[in-house]
């Protein structure tokens, strides 16, 4: 997989009559180190996360339960991703503007991200964006 763009990532599915398992391994199924795990959930219903992109972060997005999409937009194209499944993570890099929406009642969106929490780190203002080189 390309480090430069999103990306659908099929985890392995553990099949089991108890209930299936999936898991994720940061060198076997995601390009980057993880340094953090977040949670978004509780979403009242028509709310938009997210809304900015990162000068260095990458991370992997997963729909654990419900549904939402997820906007992303590298400068020049925007692609809607519609994540409703456990076993799969969209790999989002650095310098993609992201927008989460659309979220089903009691989703929960998991996020595994290669930084800690780092505001300086965000590109909060489109126009900001837009200017960036994206390399
Ligand atoms: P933000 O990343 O802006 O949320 P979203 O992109 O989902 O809309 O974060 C919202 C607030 O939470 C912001 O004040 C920073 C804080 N925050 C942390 O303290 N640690 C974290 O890991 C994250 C993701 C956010």
């Amino acid at each position: 997989m390309s480090i430069q763009n999103v990306e659908i990532i099929k985890l392995p599915k553990i099949i089991d009559d108890r209930g299936n398992l999936t898991f994720l391994e940061e060198s076997n199924h995601i390009p980057f180190a993880i340094e953090r795990v977040y949670w978004i959930y509780d979403v009242p219903g028509g709310e938009i996360r997210g809304g900015h992109a990162y000068h260095e972060l990458y991370e992997v997005i997963i729909a654990l339960s419900g549904s939402f999409d997820v906007v992303v937009d590298n400068g020049t194209e925007k692609k809607t991703y519609h994540l409703n499944r456990s076993y799969f993570g969209l790999f989002v890099p650095k310098l993609i503007w992201r927008q989460l929406e659309n979220f089903s009642t009691n989703s929960l969106c998991l996020i595994a991200a290669s930084s800690k929490y780092q505001e300086s780190d965000y590109i909060r203002d489109y126009d900001t964006f837009q200017s960036l080189e994206k390399v």
